[in-house]
């Protein structure tokens, strides 16, 4: 009788410690998933955090007063489900919001969480505040309409901007308690669903002309010193500061105290530098209101300009790589500061805004063929967080060929892939056209020859481009994503053996995994017959041919 009851006891406190034990890994559990929505580092990678598992944002920023109704949003968000998005980035205005002072109308927000939950779809909200591309027409009637309350910008010449002056507090304390309001908000309504992912503060800030703030209140702030907040920063960081900023610093003769003349000199970049850091100086406080209700990540967006970067020819402290170092200074709370980027270059803006340990989201960018290119380069060359197309909902492709359509249901599914491979160099996107057909590159150790798809002339349907994606699944096999692009395989040894396809397969990926449907060999994986010659050159004529759709297919190579 003893001994049942000494067992009887034993097995309660078994089942007891065990339901303490699971309970204790439920509420770990649960405390991993309701953290907030945040970035974290691993070695050089910065990865956006959502629900508890990392997060590449595939997303499209719809026009500026779409948001304003929700009635008008009803036949967008169809179209951004058939374009295969997951984020939507959508403008919260500041005159919708806060309609007379202090009486706040969370309507549209609420709206619009509703209806990307309904679509699977997570937010990103813009603030446009203070100002929207430099001008404050967002602010609510009560602010425009109280000038000697909340004092406006001024010209050189005394002419007043319609734009908030960055230097007053009473502006930064306006716009904050706003935004605060918003914050918590979100947060009473989302901090356990998650649907909004990250806030962007202000849209593209800064001044036009390469000027500076010449009101009673800047003038006044010109002529003080430089704050520490900057100067402590300057010198904490000296060694790593951007180096075109750091030779306007150097110029002046590395002062570490003195009027913002005397530390950066008189003119353009001087005055660039002042008003980078009143602007986010502004933001900055904006962000710490913001993030003492709710801490989610919060970035800013710059215009870099449509022309050659020349200071006066994009909208001037704004948060370019020139005053990136400014932009830490003045609002260290800050997460990334994005660009918006809209010319040529593409790849150069992001490798300026990777610099200083940058996270790379692209808030603003052009969608169509170029865009899709662009957006594999930035997630499997740069490792960005997120890109998105400016106007998405009026991107001319409405269809599942749609070269941005294709781009993000491939991208979707191979994100869990994707992720595991940021950082390591074992993935590569390149792209070739009708000016520059062939492009070689390494990746493990074979070396990767790429030629645009033969007699592709640019049509219509066919813009002459051609591109992929590899990823190294093992030192033999890769994952190959690609459209109008014949891909050869070579061992970086050029004297040891020829590298031949030992298996190819084309097919679909899923959630990360390759599923193969069909078995590739005869003419769809042989580039050439002519072996004199290509057994000279260290090839085998065996390679993968992608053709206009944009295809998957895994290879496994070996070497004779
Ligand atoms: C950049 C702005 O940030 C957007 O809000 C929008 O106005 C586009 N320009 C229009 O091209």
């Amino acid at each position: 009788m003893k001994i049942k009851s000494l067992s009887n006891l034993i097995s309660i406190n078994l089942v007891a410690c065990l339901l303490c034990f699971s309970s204790l890994y439920a509420q770990q559990k649960l405390s991993q998933v309701t953290q907030s929505p945040h970035l974290k580092k691993t070695g050089k990678v910065t990865r956006l955090i959502v629900n508890g598992k990392p997060f590449l944002s595939l997303a499209g920023e719809v026009h500026n007063s779409s948001t304003s109704s929700l009635e008008y949003m009803e036949a967008i968000w169809p179209k951004l489900v058939r374009m295969n998005l997951n984020t939507i980035l959508a403008p919260v205005s500041w005159e919708l919001h806060e309609p007379s002072e202090g009486k706040f109308d969370f309507t549209l927000v609420d709206g619009l969480i509703k209806k990307a939950r309904e679509n699977k779809m997570k937010i990103i909200f813009l603030w446009f505040g203070s100002w929207k591309n430099m001008v404050s027409t967002y602010v609510p009637a009560w602010v425009k309409n109280d000038p000697a309350r909340f004092p406006l910008y001024a010209s050189q010449t005394g002419k007043k901007f319609q734009m908030l002056s960055a230097i007053s507090k009473e502006n930064t304390n306006a716009d904050a308690k706003a935004f605060a309001a918003l914050m918590k908000h979100i947060k009473q309504v989302d901090a356990s669903e998650q649907t909004v992912i990250m806030m962007q503060v202000q849209n593209e800030v800064g001044t036009s002309g390469g000027q500076r703030d010449s009101s009673k209140i800047a003038l006044d702030a010109y002529k003080n010193k430089v704050p520490e907040k900057l100067m402590t920063y300057l010198q904490k960081n000296k060694s790593t500061l951007i180096p075109e900023f750091a030779q306007v610093w150097a110029i002046n003769g590395y002062k570490t105290t003195g009027t913002w003349q005397e530390i950066f000199g008189e003119g353009a970049a001087g005055n660039e530098i002042f008003m980078a850091y009143y602007l986010a100086n502004f933001v900055g406080e904006v962000i710490k209101a913001g993030k003492a209700e709710y801490d989610i990540p919060m970035f800013v967006n710059a215009s870099v300009g449509r022309q050659d970067g020349k200071i006066g020819t994009y909208p001037s402290g704004g948060p370019v790589p020139f005053v990136m170092d400014v932009w830490r200074a003045g609002a260290p709370q800050l997460d990334m500061l994005c660009p918006d980027i809209y010319v040529a270059n593409f790849t150069e803006w992001l490798e300026r805004y990777k610099q200083s340990g940058n996270p790379l989201y692209i808030p603003e960018t052009r969608a169509g063929e170029l865009g899709a290119v662009n957006a594999i380069k930035a997630f499997c060359n740069y490792d960005a967080i997120g890109f998105s197309p400016f106007g998405i909902e009026s991107v001319v492709e409405d269809s599942a060929n749609g070269p941005m359509t294709q781009t993000y249901t491939i991208i979707k599914q191979l994100a869990p892939m994707i992720l595991t491979k940021e950082g390591k160099k074992q993935m590569i996107a390149v792209s070739v056209d009708t000016g520059k057909t062939h492009e070689t590159v390494s990746l493990g150790k074979y070396l990767l020859d790429f030629e645009l798809r033969r007699g592709r002339q640019p049509t219509n349907n066919n813009p002459g481009l051609g591109y992929a994606l590899l990823i190294e699944t093992n030192p033999n096999e890769f994952i190959a994503v690609g459209k109008n692009i014949n891909i050869q395989f070579s061992t970086l040894n050029k004297q040891g053996q020829l590298t031949g396809i030992l298996a190819a397969d084309q097919g679909t990926i899923k959630q990360g995994v390759f599923i193969p449907s069909r078995r590739l060999n005869g003419d769809e994986i042989m580039d050439s017959y002519d072996f004199s010659n290509l057994v000279d050159a260290g090839k085998s004529g065996n390679g993968l041919k992608f053709v206009e759709r944009l295809g998957v297919q895994r290879v496994k190579l070996y070497q004779y």
